[in-house]
């Protein structure tokens, strides 16, 4: 028993370099910086904002949960504390044990396989899982933007089987039984998100360094179309909307917060690139901690214009930027925004289509996942194999899935990891206090227990739904690990030093 909660030593950690792993080093600081933007300003913002501040009801018009309002500020002001104490942590096992694996890895050197294992496991509902959320979201901004075109495509191609299925509105429920069918099922696929996936895949599998030129182009793009939002949003502003400020106090800004929680998601995931990055101990830290800030800042402002132009209550729709702009009467600019928005979330694809095999590979390394997972693309040093089977299994997800039932999924699974990590710092910390930290995180013992009491606490804002299906997945996981890698673990293969 004792072997499951054997530690991984640094010293194996680190000594995956360029040379011994075949992934090679090009990224810079900057890189890192646009590859957080790239993976955080995205369908939370451009999306989820919306019911943050309005909220959510059921059909018959009962509350789900409380909105925060144009209090939305707060919820955003208390993610980012909360954010930036487990963005604190993160930079310093990620400068510590500069390793694709991320969390996983840094689990693995201070609480253990067994844990690592879990949080690797758990990793899959933040990256894959929320990435087919992002990509139902990408297919629905895509399709009204086709429709600006005139180009109006079938609802059976623009529609997931699970959208249909838990839809309220009788005209998309009605598709299960007016879709064409093929071997009497219903063909109701969401076609564009499937696209996206598919497209990103095949980007991904030509390399990291193209792929970084590709984001930076999108990262300017969406914060093109944030500014252009916030410079026309600005002079729309009617004061009486900011009354009553907090609707439904404290409550409504905690809901709202784990809801939103879903725009922090990323920063955490340029720690993935760590072996690509040139310099990991001293650009991880920037490019985790100043990703983090950036966004923060853009998202107050954002959520501050958003609640000033519109009554909150109108803001409970997919599109609430685009929307709002359009009540305000700026149509053209509202279309502008919603073709920003589409290119945000294709970068923030880009980022978790890249991170999520990377943990892949760094588990198939360690003997956790099959050995052929581990494979590496000697042209282009790319993890092919996981890409690929990321990419085919988003790229199905997405096109028969609903992005609200993934939302929540994928927001307790990243609180979770980010505890995690936020308490192994602190622990490695115990058990390892002389090994060099190129970057330390400052009062660890408030920073650590904080952050990881800080994510505790958004997780409680989550409806039990969601907590039961995280308890489902990480059973699942259990029953791999003791099916699996308990038995193929190379780190069980060696000898206890
Ligand atoms: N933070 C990312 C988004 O909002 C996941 O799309």
């Amino acid at each position: 028993m004792s072997q499951a909660f054997r530690r991984k030593p640094i010293a194996d950690l680190t000594a995956h370099d360029g040379s011994t792993t075949g992934l090679r080093r090009v990224l810079g600081a900057g890189d890192l910086v646009m590859l957080a933007i790239g993976a955080v300003i995205g369908a939370g913002i451009f999306g989820a904002i919306g019911t943050a501040a309005a909220g959510q009801t059921d059909p018959s018009g009962a509350i789900i949960r409380y909105g925060a309002g144009p209090a939305l500020v707060f919820s955003f002001l208390l993610l980012g504390a909360a954010c930036a104490l487990a963005a604190l942590c993160y930079a310093e096992l990620a400068a510590m044990i500069p390793q694709a694996g991320s969390a996983y890895a840094y689990a693995y050197a201070t609480l253990g396989e067994f844990v690592a294992w879990i949080i690797g496991w758990d990793l899959i509902l933040e990256y894959a899982v929320g990435n087919v959320a992002v990509a139902i979201s990408w297919g629905d901004y895509f399709t009204t933007l086709l429709r600006g075109f005139g180009i109006d495509l079938p609802a059976f191609l623009t529609t997931g089987y699970r959208t249909a299925v838990l839809s309220s509105n009788p005209a998309v429920h009605g598709l299960i039984d007016t879709a064409p069918r093929l071997m009497g099922l219903p063909v109701l696929v969401n076609l564009p998100a499937f696209g996206i996936v598919a497209f990103i895949t095949w980007l991904l599998l030509r390399g990291a360094r193209e792929s970084a030129s590709a984001n930076n182009v999108m990262v300017v793009v969406k914060l093109l179309a944030l500014g252009l939002f916030v410079a026309v949003g600005t002079g729309a502003i009617n004061p009486a909307n900011y009354e009553p400020f907090a609707p439904n106090g404290f409550t409504g800004i905690h809901q709202g917060a784990a809801i939103v929680f879903f725009a922090y998601i990323g920063f955490d995931a340029i720690s993935t690139a760590a072996e690509e990055t040139t310099n990991p101990q001293r650009n991880l830290p920037i490019g985790i901690l100043g990703g983090l800030a950036v966004c923060t800042l853009i998202y107050v402002i954002v959520g501050a214009v958003l609640t000033g132009m519109v009554p909150y209550q109108q803001l409970a729709v997919a599109d609430p930027l685009a929307r709002a702009l359009e009540i305000a009467g700026f149509t053209t600019v509202g279309w502008i925004v919603a073709l920003g928005a589409a290119v945000s979330m294709t970068a923030v694809l880009l980022v978790f289509q890249y991170g999520q095999p990377r943990i892949f590979f760094a588990m198939a390394r360690d003997g956790l996942l099959p050995k052929w997972a581990a494979t590496i693309n000697p042209k282009t040093r790319v993890p092919s194999t996981t890409t690929t089977i990321t990419g085919v299994a988003v790229a199905l997800a997405a096109a028969v899935g609903d992005a609200a039932e993934t939302y929540d999924l994928t927001n307790i699974g990243t609180l979770f990891a980010f505890a995690i990590v936020a308490i192994g710092v602190v622990v490695l910390r115990v058990v390892e206090p002389d090994r060099p930290r190129p970057f330390r995180v400052p009062l660890v013992w408030a920073v650590g227990p904080l952050g990881a009491a800080a994510c505790a606490f958004i997780m409680i804002g989550l409806p039990r739904q969601a907590w039961e299906r995280f308890g489902l997945w990480l059973l699942l996981g259990l029953v791999v690990y003791l099916g699996y890698g308990i038995r193929h673990s190379r780190l069980r293969q060696t000898p206890v030093a």
